[in-house]
């Protein structure tokens, strides 16, 4: 899968093999998500379209680059997105936010919109999608959808683990987007969870297990 990066970075495999520990408690485990989404952010970013600039050092003037205009747009999936939102404006503290909100159904185990709020200059923005888990990937299939009808520059989606199976699903529905995860696991239990995967990233985050 061309537009999948799978990050084989020695501080991602170790913060995320701490994240999936059962032991983790709510306080580390928060702090590890914002950790991992900064860590990601930097190699999202790596195509930031740049412009040249002139700035005066204290010596000379140095020909040089800066991000060009307005660039980013960060869209977390409620609740779990939310974890990672710090982590990536850390990095790019300007950037917007909008919110999506979604829950999986958990009978159907389909994805149901409660939410959605964008900022109103998206189709100036790059977006860059926010959720954990991509588990089935019927979340990031229908927001990826909800956000492409504001029509954004460019959407990426990141998300800290993958099942093989939203992997396939998330790129097939929409092979312009370009997905990172931290980790690519091995399959979908009988609930759609993630295995060996992290547990309920939600209620890991906010301590609402
Ligand atoms: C989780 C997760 C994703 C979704 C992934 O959210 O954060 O949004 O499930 O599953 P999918 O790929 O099968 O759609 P959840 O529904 O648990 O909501 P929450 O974040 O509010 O807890
Ligand atoms: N949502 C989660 O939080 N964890 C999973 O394993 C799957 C969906």
């Amino acid at each position: 899968m061309d537009n999948v990066c799978i990050f084989d970075h020695p501080l991602i495999q170790h913060k995320l093999a701490i994240l999936r520990d059962k032991s983790t408690g709510t306080k580390e485990f928060r702090a590890l998500v914002s950790e991992i989404a900064t860590l990601m952010c930097y190699e999202a970013t790596r195509d930031l379209p740049l412009t040249d600039v002139k700035v005066e050092t204290p010596l000379a003037t140095a020909d040089t680059k800066m991000i060009a205009g307005k660039t980013l747009a960060f869209v977390p999936i409620l609740r779990a997105g939310l974890g990672m939102v710090d982590g990536v404006l850390s990095l790019v503290p300007g950037a917007k936010v909008g919110h999506i909100g979604m829950y999986r159904d958990p009978e159907t185990k389909e994805p149901v919109e409660y939410y959605c709020k964008l900022p109103s200059d998206v189709p100036e923005r790059e977006v860059i999608i926010l959720d954990p888990m991509l588990a089935t990937g019927g979340s990031a299939i229908d927001a990826v959808t909800r956000i492409k009808s504001y029509n954004p520059k460019s959407i990426k989606f990141m998300c800290i683990l993958a099942a093989p199976e939203g992997l396939e699903a998330l790129t097939k529905a929409h092979p312009d987007v370009k997905v990172y995860c931290a980790g690519k696991d091995l399959y979908l239990n009988d609930h759609a969870y993630i295995i060996p995967g992290l547990g309920d990233a939600g209620d890991r985050i906010f301590g609402t297990l």
